[in-house]
């Protein structure tokens, strides 16, 4: 093993992973393209380096050698967030990889909606927002890093939620090239710093993209 990710060896950290689902109704519901592949690359090489993980995954379809006692599965945003709040106090590091819905239907009907009228709209509540949420607990000795993933002004949006979530660092992705973000088994990446420093990565696979993370995550700690 890499000395550099062997120190965190016995830390406890919390890693999310996966889209999360927002019911509509009993049989729809609002969602994005997210595997789950990163984060679950990510919560492997984690537990290869002896961490103790906690892996909060949204519903994805991922066949894990990951104990099936420290991933913990959740559908919604607030489930996520439920689950994580547990788990703030404790961790050592987290590593908010995870497309959550920023936004969940006011009212979920509970039966099928039926079609009948031309237009339909729904009113949608912002969801709480994990990473930020930890933020504002966030001790001096507790690390945390989360991603950016946008169609444009990546710099700039990865930058304002480095700041607003006070991460140690933010891994920057994009959803449009081929190979990259959501959904395949490679991605692209560039690591943003908060002394604004900027290391950008070849195309890898999503395991050795994980592996370049946590070791620049280890070097926190
Ligand atoms: O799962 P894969 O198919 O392998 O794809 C991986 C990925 C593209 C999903 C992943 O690499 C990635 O970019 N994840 C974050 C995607 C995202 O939704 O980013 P964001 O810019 O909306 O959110 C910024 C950060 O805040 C993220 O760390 C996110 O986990 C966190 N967040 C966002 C909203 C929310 N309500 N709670 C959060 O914790």
């Amino acid at each position: 093993m890499n000395k550099v990710i062997s120190k965190l060896k016995g830390k406890k950290i919390l890693v999310t992973a996966g889209p999360t689902r927002e019911y509509l109704d009993p049989v729809r519901y609002l969602s994005n393209e997210s595997s789950g592949k990163m984060g679950y690359a990510i919560a492997e090489v984690l537990h290869g380096s002896g961490a103790q993980i906690i892996l909060i995954s949204g519903p994805v379809n991922i066949c894990s050698d990951l104990p099936s006692e420290i991933v913990f599965p959740v559908t919604s945003a607030s489930q996520m967030f439920e689950v994580c709040k547990s788990n703030f106090e404790n961790v050592e590091g987290a590593i908010f990889c995870a497309a959550v819905a920023d936004y969940a239907p006011k009212h979920q009907r509970c039966k099928k909606i039926k079609k009948e009228d031309n237009e339909i709209s729904f009113q949608f509540v912002k969801n709480p927002d994990i990473a930020f949420e930890f933020s504002k607990f966030k001790t001096s000795s507790q690390k945390s890093i989360g991603f950016a993933l946008e169609t444009d002004d990546l710099l700039h949006n990865a930058r304002q939620k480095l700041v607003k979530k006070r991460f140690d660092f933010i891994v920057l992705n994009s959803s449009l090239y081929p190979g990259e973000g959501f959904g395949c088994d490679t991605n692209k990446i560039s690591i943003l710093k908060t002394d604004g420093s900027l290391k950008t990565y070849p195309l890898k696979q999503k395991k050795e993209v994980a592996y370049d993370i946590v070791k620049e995550f280890s070097k926190l700690f």
